[in-house]
């Protein structure tokens, strides 16, 4: 029979493999998620293992016809990471665009600019990667014709303020791309805003209008939003 020992180690360990793993560290706080990214960041792209097809089918193509006819746009990538969203914007055409990606993370951003603006492949002229919080962009209000967020938001201290800032940096008009963690997974991060619907809630409470959920990963769903003018 099991002793009462090992069966609280047992759990201990479930406890801390969730904390860790499973949430990336999102119960522990802000530091707690952004000290493991800067741990893990030089292994983030294998583990993940982005396809560029479908990178470019469902992130880069969509954003970029979203800003293809705006000469200068600007687009803003928040929880950029090793720059994701950017690469996969950059590799869908010749756009006449300024993109810029936020993360706190210096260790994801130092990967962001290895792939972004040092290779032979560089884009620096046209990138800014900055370090920050998504609670408090660091960015004027309407500054951005296009802003996304990809697999983060479940991450964040307070939800509801991220997308508050990024609605405020988009100019009325604007775009917004962001992913819903969906499925078994949102099951493991409760009070957070995942699960088909509760995005969505969130994005229409913020002011958000036009709001289109996709299909995207077994885990995720992709939802645009836009920003209406002022009434
Ligand atoms: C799962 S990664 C996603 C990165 C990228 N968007 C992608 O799709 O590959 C989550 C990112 O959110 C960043 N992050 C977490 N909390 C943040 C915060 N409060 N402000 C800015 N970035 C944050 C982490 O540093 C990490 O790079």
């Amino acid at each position: 029979m099991m002793s009462c020992l090992t069966l609280l180690f047992l759990i201990l360990v479930a406890l801390a493999y969730w904390l860790v793993v499973t949430t990336e560290g999102t119960y522990l706080g802000t530091r707690a998620v952004v000290r493991l990214y800067d741990w893990t960041a030089r292994h983030y792209n294998r583990i993940k293992k982005f396809g560029f097809v479908d990178e470019a089918r469902f992130v880069g193509l969509p954003l970029a016809r979203m800003i293809e006819d705006m000469p200068g746009a600007r687009h803003l990538d928040v929880a950029t990471g090793t720059g994701r969203a950017l690469l996969a914007l950059a590799a869908a055409g010749d756009l006449d665009a300024t993109l810029v990606g936020v993360d706190h993370s210096q260790g994801m951003l130092l990967e962001a600019q290895r792939d972004l603006m040092d290779g032979e492949n560089s884009q620096g002229e046209r990138i800014q990667l900055i370090q920050g919080d998504a609670h408090d962009l660091m960015f004027a209000d309407a500054t951005f014709d296009a802003v996304s967020c990809l697999e983060a938001l479940e991450f964040m201290r307070d939800t509801p303020q991220v997308v508050r800032e990024m609605a405020r940096v988009l100019k009325p008009g604007g775009v917004l791309l962001v992913s819903n963690r969906v499925g078994l997974e949102a099951w493991f991060l409760p009070g957070r805003h995942c699960g088909r619907g509760r995005m969505e809630a969130l994005l229409d409470r913020e002011g958000l209008a036009e709001i289109n959920t996709h299909r995207w990963q077994v885990d995720y769903d992709l939802i645009w939003a836009i920003k209406p003018y002022a009434q």
